[in-house]
């Protein structure tokens, strides 16, 4: 699915002003969820707003391939012909989620509950990351789901199991878990009950409703009671808060005087914990026309050239922010004085180790900071140029390649940022959007 064997990079160059009206392409978890739930269900789906993005597309290959018909009338609008629940039939192949760990993990607990075998693989990097998370509870429903030694893919589901619902307390607080465990539960034989032990997204309790499905949030407890059937919706995806994420930042640091203004982004409040810390720092970000969208919030941001200041991050906002903490180091570097990141252990098992990854750029452009098990101390400065300029990693990790071609807003000379074709996994016209309101950014 990815882009295996094209080598990209991004060339930056130092400084810049942003400013202008924009919005960001559709948010990627909600994406996803989109094209397994409108599957599922009973008549016609109509998803608007869809993310086109290698990972996303995974997810609507993998459902194509489990024999339901999936028209794109256009990049974002999606029509979906649901085929009931009990109504997908086994794949001829091998399916592959490319670098999409939320496709993996979503189908696997799908996949647990039919009558037939699946297999599903992915990426390099993909193929390192942890699966024996969601194995685990599923085998507890009574499903069959393997994976290798290391508990890596290929994750291989023997169907044809009976599932029982679970009262199941998560280790770490993983939406993708707890979406994966709800999934299944839709065809288990009693209530399955998902206890996460802080805030992680919430999209697909909320869509799941959507749908029709009966879903009791209690606190930190989530519940789906069979016996369900969906009913084909009209799902809108709006703007993904982590691409605005990008954004957000390069308007803090390099804003014009009106601000730089991103449209229709997702405020689901399991989502917008950056948001609380980056204003904790200083940030002045205008939240305007908030409203509904579907099931989700949305609004209207407008960004100012904020003065920011180091802060220690509360461990329980990690789970809120968890995938803009890569951009969230940059405006670190930017702060005047130490900001401290901890609790965030989970960002080591992420596209690349996010910690790790960041790191090394940072010791690459001149930021002193420290490296922690589960976070990093980064020593920021608010004038001037912060980076001095040089070549980074992207280690094949999007988000990563995407937060340090915003730092090139405060750098002292040309960035280069290698490895960059995986930015299509989440952005797609990532560059172009970013030369439009003034990052100095193209692509090798
Ligand atoms: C996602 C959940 C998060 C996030 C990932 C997308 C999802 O991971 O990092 O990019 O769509 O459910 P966790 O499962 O660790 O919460």
């Amino acid at each position: 699915m990815t882009t295996v064997g094209v080598r990209k990079d991004y060339e930056t160059r130092p400084g810049g002003v942003v400013a202008g009206r924009i919005s960001v392409p559709g948010d990627k978890s909600i994406s996803h969820r989109s094209v397994l739930l409108s599957g599922l269900a009973t008549g016609r789906s109509v998803v608007t707003g869809f993310l086109p993005s290698e990972d996303c597309l995974a997810s609507m290959a993998a459902m194509r391939a489990l024999g339901v018909s999936i028209e794109q009338r256009n990049a974002t609008e999606v029509l979906v012909q649901g085929v009931g629940l009990h109504g997908l039939r086994a794949a001829a192949h091998a399916l592959d989620m490319g670098n999409a760990g939320t496709a993996m993990r979503l189908f696997t607990g799908l996949l647990a509950a039919q009558g037939f075998d699946s297999e599903l693989i992915g990426d390099a990097s993909l193929m390192k990351r942890p699966m024996e998370r969601v194995a685990k509870p599923l085998r507890a429903m009574g499903a069959d789901v393997r994976t290798t030694a290391a508990g890596t893919p290929p994750v291989r589901v023997h169907g044809g199991r009976a599932l029982h619902g679970i009262e199941y307390a998560m280790p770490v607080a993983s939406a993708q878990v707890k979406s994966a465990i709800l999934i299944a539960g839709l065809y288990a034989d009693s209530v399955t009950t998902v206890v996460s032990p802080a805030i992680s997204r919430d999209h697909s309790e909320r869509m799941l409703a959507s749908f029709g499905v009966r879903v009791d949030v209690a606190g930190l407890r989530v519940s789906v009671h069979p016996p369900v059937a969906l009913q084909g919706q009209h799902v809108h995806v709006p703007g993904d808060f982590s691409s605005a994420a990008f954004f957000i930042v390069a308007g803090l640091l390099a804003a014009g005087p009106e601000g730089l203004v991103i449209e229709n982004v997702g405020l689901n409040p399991s989502r917008d914990g950056l948001l609380a810390i980056l204003r904790s720092m200083g940030a002045r970000i205008e939240v305007h026309a908030a409203r509904q969208s579907g099931a989700e919030p949305v609004a209207d941001l407008r960004v100012f050239r904020s003065g920011l200041r180091g802060v220690a991050v509360p461990p329980e906002s990690v789970p809120l922010a968890i995938d803009e903490l890569p951009v969230l180091f940059v405006a670190a570097c930017c702060a005047e004085g130490e900001t401290v990141v901890t609790g965030a252990e989970e960002l080591r098992v992420k596209e690349s180790d996010r910690i790790a990854a960041m790191a090394a750029g940072f010791a690459q452009l001149g930021i002193a900071h420290s490296v922690l098990p589960d976070g990093i101390r980064i020593q920021g400065r608010a004038e001037g140029p912060v980076f001095t300029g040089g070549t980074v990693d992207s280690c094949g990790d999007h988000r990563v390649a995407m937060s340090f071609a915003v730092a090139s807003l405060r750098a002292a000379g040309p960035i280069r940022i290698e490895d960059v074709a995986n930015v299509a996994t989440s952005f797609p016209g990532f560059v172009d959007l970013a030369r439009n309101v003034g990052l100095a950014v193209h692509e090798t």
